[in-house]
């Protein structure tokens, strides 16, 4: 025998190897790879689990036993609010995914996974949803944010990190990982050039969606340990399997309402005034009636659509379901807000129009829910900030209170605008407005 055991290496071409008593060859590379594992699963499992704790392991037919589709979508309840479809539709696939896995050995039949993609506005709860069902199933969870990935070639991540991402959420147990959801963000970012002309598109994007498309499908991937680009000659790669892991692709899809739009008024009626009426304000509605076709006139190469079976759309949120996740979900912003509070001896008291005063500054901003989270820390922080020396027993959340603290909010802004502004002038000749530019772009990264 003169191949590695391991990666089936010849090692009659020459390299370094171990053998044991019976013969068996292992290669250098497969030896060092193998011994970086054991450190790093050493040191993330004494990192995150107490003494006495057992690393997770993906229970399969626990999963089936425990949940029902109804039982996941009660559990998804208690974190996403509204979205109702979503997660009637997001349930039942992935029950049906863990079902199968679970009895994939003693089945003939064969399955398609339902890998599924996610179309709604921002901040409307796509990722709160993957990342919410991966903590319910206690499954090895990633996210990928495709915006960083590029073909093979380009500078840029290689799409096989997000499971390099999913394989230290699983501890190293390549086993485990195999078992997990990936999520992939932005996905409608990796469109190809030519589909639609009206957006500016990433020149590769068709080159990532071929490397997706195997991904999603099953391979067997080459996940490299340090991350960043694959460099067969020096770096450590481990095999990871991709055929059982959930792919949950997510994407706001500006400007497909306008495909859809256009496609289903197609031939809709004939008569008068039936002249198209422009679309100023995203209809995401129509989400709800997107097809293959419009996919691909968007960008999509029909080969990575059709790996997506479960399409489902999500509804852009509106005042009442922004008043809702203020305090509803079990890690509910107020709720948080109230306890860090009160941690510091302060009772924090909501009056209603305060709560509604908060929801119509975050609708402003245009973000969907996110800008929840950045309200009520821009309005807190100040008298948090001092909540230990004023010694305050209370603070009672009312319009007024918001407003004012909104206010003092734009006067410290302003001023720190003036000093810096100040500060520009004094030292460089450098135009003033670019300081200032600078400025208000990283309070506002605060913000969001
Ligand atoms: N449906 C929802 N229910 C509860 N909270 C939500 C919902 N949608 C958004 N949020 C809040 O807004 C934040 C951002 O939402 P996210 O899921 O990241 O949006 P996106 O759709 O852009 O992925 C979440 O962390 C959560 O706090
Ligand atoms: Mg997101």
């Amino acid at each position: 025998m003169s191949y590695c055991v391991f990666c089936g290496k010849d090692l009659r071409k020459g390299g370094d190897f171990v053998k044991n008593t019976d013969g068996a060859l292992l290669c250098k590379s497969c030896v060092s790879t193998a011994s970086d594992i054991f450190v790093r699963k050493d040191t993330s499992v004494k990192g995150s689990l107490k003494a006495g704790d057992q690393p997770n392991k993906v229970n399969l037919k626990q999963i089936v036993r425990d949940y029902s589709p109804k039982k996941i979508f009660d559990a998804l309840s208690e974190y996403v609010i509204g979205q109702e479809t979503a997660k009637k539709v997001i349930s039942l696939a992935v029950y049906n995914h863990y079902k199968i896995l679970s009895m994939i050995d003693d089945s003939d039949v064969e399955f398609e996974k339902s890998n599924i993609l996610l179309l709604g506005p921002t901040g409307s709860g796509k990722t709160l949803l993957a990342r919410t069902l991966s903590k319910i199933l206690r499954v090895p969870f990633a996210i990928g944010d495709c915006t960083s990935f590029t073909e093979a070639g380009y500078v840029g991540d290689d799409v096989e990190n997000v499971l390099l991402t999913l394989l230290i959420d699983a501890n190293y147990e390549v086993e485990e990982a195999q078992k997990g959801i990936v999520y992939l963000d932005e996905i409608d970012k990796k469109t190809k050039t030519s589909g639609n002309v009206s957006i500016s598109r990433d020149v590769s994007g068709e080159g990532v969606q071929q490397s997706f498309l195997k991904l999603i499908e099953g391979t067997v991937a080459n996940v490299p340990l340090a991350g960043g680009r694959k460099n067969p000659t020096s770096q450590q790669v481990v095999k990871m399997d991709t055929r059982h892991i959930l792919f949950i692709c997510g994407g706001a899809f500006v400007g497909l309402e306008r495909i859809i739009a256009k496609r289903t008024r197609k031939g809709a009626f004939i008569g008068f005034n039936n002249d198209p009426q422009p679309i100023d304000k995203a209809d995401y509605s129509l989400f709800h009636r997107a097809e293959a076709e419009d996919f691909m006139e968007y960008g999509f190469i029909p080969e990575f659509i059709g790996r997506l079976p479960v399409k489902v759309a999500l509804n852009g949120l509106g005042k009442k379901e922004f008043k809702r996740i203020l305090s509803e979900p079990k890690n509910a912003i107020v709720r948080q807000y109230a306890k860090l509070c009160e941690l510091d001896g302060c009772e924090l008291v909501f009056e209603e129009c305060g709560l509604d005063r908060i929801v119509d500054i975050a609708l402003e901003k245009k973000i969907g829910a996110r800008g929840l989270r950045a309200v009520f820390e821009r309005i807190l922080r100040n008298d948090m900030f001092m909540l230990r020396e004023n010694n305050r027993k209370q603070i009672v959340m009312t319009a007024e209170y918001v407003d004012r603290q909104m206010a003092h909010q734009e006067e410290d802004f302003m001023r720190e605008l003036r000093e810096a502004a100040g500060k520009a002038a004094d030292k460089t000749s450098e135009p003033l407005s670019e300081k200032a530019m600078a400025l208000e772009a990283s309070a506002q990264k605060d913000a969001a």
